[in-house]
């Protein structure tokens, strides 16, 4: 009897260390990611990542996702920035660099939508504001850009059900129209505690070209921090408009700008964010026929 009883409490015993180990697999699988610096990167020392930093380059992904040149202007050597640029793909992602089209597939319907909470908007931005996405609403003064803005970053922290993505926002104000009053006023109308909608929608104003491109790289250290799916730049051209006026500085204008929507278009495709521009149109009165509004600040 004792006989079969030991080897029977040596399996239950098994059984257990079996349930434990099981427990602290899964456990771990539920950790989130391990958050990299720069200086975990292999040929990045403290300078250099300063450098990089100093350029925009603040997360392992913006490294990973670079290109050799633009990387090479920072730090001064191509071969340096394409090995550099390697071991951060490596650090992310394991090193793969192909992928299967099924994977690419499962991919690219990740894509995410956020509901704009009026169903003509939704049906005619097909589903609402998509993640992995740049979205420009151009529309005259009072059309409702700003409110639109405000709208989303109550809409984004519903659940999937009701159209959002429970997650926050953040929120960069070139003009200083942004009012928390109104987040207030639309958390209560879509059922939501206002002080929570409030603490989930981040705020930055711009004061300046410069200032709204620097904005979007700490943007991307708060999305590292936190659950955010959509990024608002309201309005996208205010300030570039104001510093680089006339036909004579147009050219360098749409130089920065071209930048500046680079950098918005790399945000939403690497974070996974939806990101929403707004984009000033004034009437022209030397256009005769066709549609007479045009962008105010160049496209
Ligand atoms: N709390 C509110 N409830 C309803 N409507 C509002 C509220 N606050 C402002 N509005 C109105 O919404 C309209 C749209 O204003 P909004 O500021 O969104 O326009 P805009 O497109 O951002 O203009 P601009 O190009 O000047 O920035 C305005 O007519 C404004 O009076
Ligand atoms: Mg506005």
């Amino acid at each position: 009897m004792s006989k079969s009883r030991a080897p029977r409490r040596r399996i239950s015993e098994q059984e257990d260390e079996f349930e434990e180990e099981l427990i602290r697999k899964l456990s771990s699988e539920e950790r989130p990611a391990p958050q990299f610096d720069l200086e975990d990167i292999e040929g990045v020392g403290r300078i250099t990542a300063e450098k990089l930093r100093k350029s925009g380059y603040v997360t392992l992904k913006d490294v990973a996702f670079a290109s050799v040149r633009e990387l090479a202007e920072v730090i001064g050597s191509e071969e340096r920035a394409k090995s550099i640029i390697l071991s951060a793909q490596k650090l992310l992602g394991g090193g793969r660099h192909f992928i299967t089209a099924k994977e690419y597939y499962e991919q690219r319907r990740g894509i995410s939508y956020i509901s704009t909470g009026c169903r003509a908007l939704d049906e005619l931005l097909e589903g609402g504001v998509e993640t992995k996405a740049v979205t420009e609403f151009i529309g005259e003064f009072g059309a409702g850009k700003t409110q639109l803005c405000h709208q989303l970053c109550v809409m984004v922290q519903l659940p999937p059900e009701k159209g959002g993505l429970s997650a926050g926002a953040i929120y960069i104000d070139t003009e200083g129209t942004f009012r928390p009053e109104r987040i207030i006023q639309i958390a209560r109308h879509r059922g939501l505690d206002p002080e929570e909608a409030l603490q989930n929608v981040i705020y930055a104003r711009a004061y300046n070209s410069d200032h709204q491109m620097l904005l979007v790289d700490e943007a991307k250290k708060v999305i590292e921090e936190r659950p955010i799916r959509l990024v608002v730049v309201d309005s996208l051209v205010s300030h570039f408009r104001a510093e680089y006026p006339g036909r004579e500085l147009l050219a360098t204008r749409q130089q920065k700008l071209n930048r500046h929507v680079h950098q918005l278009l790399s945000l939403a495709d690497i974070y996974d964010v939806a990101v929403v521009v707004t984009n000033q149109v004034v009437a022209s009165p030397d256009v005769f026929w066709g549609n007479p509004l045009k962008p105010a600040g160049g496209n």
